[in-house]
């Protein structure tokens, strides 16, 4: 897992982890960001760090190099970006590309980037939400795998919407790793479908 922040949907899903039947656990957590909360909750569960700052490198090709190292010694079968601040390149998406969940707090398409609560505001949406994605070399722009809905209220700053949305958050995103980790999915075209493959006509008759 990649956090660069407080670390509360890593809490979530080491919670969720906690059922037997869950069918995944965290097996490393790295952070770009050397106070971030993620890192002591980790390491109050005895889960294995790494700390990557973009500054200890010359460039950011030498500091996506590293990441995509650093993720391969934790040899992860998925990996969730939650609350990962920093755009991943070639090295970490041609190692580990088509497996990388990313949770966004808008419904994209719409408000991608660093902002999307900020920018639900200011777009004036009376609906936003959170949206966990397939990662792909663009900004928040792969297929979404799971969505839910939140109302934007009259009084709401960002402070008040997001706190809502990851409340919300939280639960989809550690109920849909779960999902993947037990049963797979297939991508066809933008369209995700948790679950074993539907034959075609075809391959049925
Ligand atoms: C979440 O709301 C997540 O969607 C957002 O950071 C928060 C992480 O919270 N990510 C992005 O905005 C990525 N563009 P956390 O640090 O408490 O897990």
């Amino acid at each position: 897992m990649l956090a660069s922040g407080t670390g509360s949907t890593l809490r979530a899903v080491i919670e969720a982890a906690r059922e037997e039947s869950y069918g995944a656990r965290v097996v490393g957590v790295i952070t770009d960001v050397a106070d971030a909360g993620a890192l002591d909750i980790a390491r109050s569960e005895g889960i294995p760090t790494a700390v990557v700052r973009l500054a200890d490198f010359e460039d950011r090709d030498q500091w996506d190099a590293a990441i995509a190292r650093t993720l391969a010694t934790f040899d992860p079968e998925l990996v969730l970006l939650a609350g990962f601040m920093r755009i991943l390149g070639a090295p970490v998406l041609e190692r580990f590309g088509g497996r990388i969940l990313n949770t966004h707090p808008a419904l994209l398409p719409a408000y991608p980037g660093a902002h999307g609560v900020r920018d639900a505001l200011a777009g004036g949406a009376k609906i936003t939400g959170c949206t966990v994605i397939l990662v792909d070399a663009g900004v928040d722009t792969g297929p979404i795998v799971a969505q839910a809905a939140i109302e934007v209220l009259d009084d709401d700053n960002e402070d008040t919407l997001h706190a809502r949305i990851k409340e919300v958050e939280r639960g989809l995103v550690a109920r849909t790793l779960g999902r993947l980790a037990r049963e797979g999915w297939t991508v066809t075209g933008r369209s995700v479908r948790i679950g074993a493959a539907i034959p075609t006509t075809e391959e049925s008759s």
